[in-house]
């Protein structure tokens, strides 16, 4: 790994961050800046209560010059356990209020440039959601696909709690987040590279090793595929499958960034909650 030049500015990123867990939490009070300029990239999944995603965004931001916030799954459910029982788009567009006046960035916000070290670099938060097409292998329809995984009990919650009003389906509303998302990146200057922040891979090869295959279906669209080619990916910034790793795809950098539940990050070695650098680039000299 290269050092950080002394004093120098870093992009740092993370996920998952479930705080609804008390360890997770605990967690988050940790998490500081190495330096006064660094930024925050969190890529969904913070918590599943409004209350909860105020205290944690409220505390980054207070912290970090700066924290781009997209949501994930999590946070766009309409959980029992919650006080605002907004669906769909009016509960994202509720959470992107909320991230206004906490001054947290948001995809519906211009694409900040991220001019420290290895910028500039427009940094992209993304909502895109996924429409099944990442189908398990012998399945050619979502219904096919659906079947499949009532069969093996590898249901995501979201069929019970992400709801897509005022869209008829998830599949749909994931349809038109793709259009809007594809317009803004297409009008990126063609000499500036982009670091896109999703909630789900814009390639599926990260899912290949999923535990459970037929998970995939809640992970992304193949709508976004070529994304990395077309739109001068430096490096793509995601989460949700809570296996935090490095994967390098047809040349461009993938680094999933998850902390994911305390069942999982008690096993891993390392420091858990721990920032990943995305900026100056972790194995860059690769
Ligand atoms: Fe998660
Ligand atoms: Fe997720």
């Amino acid at each position: 790994m290269k050092p950080t030049a002394g004093g120098a500015a870093q992009l740092l990123a993370i996920s998952d961050l479930h705080i609804g867990y008390p360890e997770n939490r605990a967690l988050v009070e940790r998490m500081r800046p190495v330096t006064d300029d660094d930024w925050l990239l969190v890529a969904g999944d913070v918590a599943e209560t409004v209350a909860d995603i105020r205290w944690t965004l409220d505390t980054l931001a207070g912290r970090f010059r700066k924290v781009v916030w997209v949501p994930g799954n999590h946070e766009l459910w309409t959980h029992p356990s919650d006080s605002v029982t907004l669906r769909g788009v009016a509960r994202y567009e509720h959470l992107v209020e909320l991230c206004r006046e906490l001054g947290v960035t948001t995809p519906e916000d211009p694409y900040p440039v991220w001019e420290g070290p290895g910028g500039p670099v427009a940094v992209a938060p993304l909502f895109t959601l996924y429409d099944y097409s990442f189908l398990p292998a012998g399945c050619a329809t979502k219904e096919e696909g659906l079947e499949y995984a009532r069969g093996t009990g590898i249901v995501c919650n979201d069929e019970y709690l992400l709801h897509p009003d005022p869209y008829p389906s998830r599949e749909a509303w994931c349809r038109a987040r793709v259009a809007e998302t594809e317009r803004r990146l297409a009008e990126l200057p063609g000499e500036l590279p982009v670091i896109p922040v999703n909630h789900y891979p814009l390639d599926r090869h990260p899912t290949d090793v999923l535990w459970y295959p037929e998970f995939a279906m809640w992970c992304g669209t193949t709508l976004t595929a070529d994304w990395h080619r077309r739109f001068r990916v430096h490096t793509m910034v995601y989460g949700h499958l809570h296996i935090p790793r490095t994967t390098w795809h047809e040349g461009v950098r993938f680094e999933e960034v998850s902390v994911g539940y305390p069942r999982e990050w008690r096993k891993r070695p390392g420091t858990p909650g721990r920032l990943r650098r995305i900026l100056p680039g972790e194995g860059e000299e690769r």
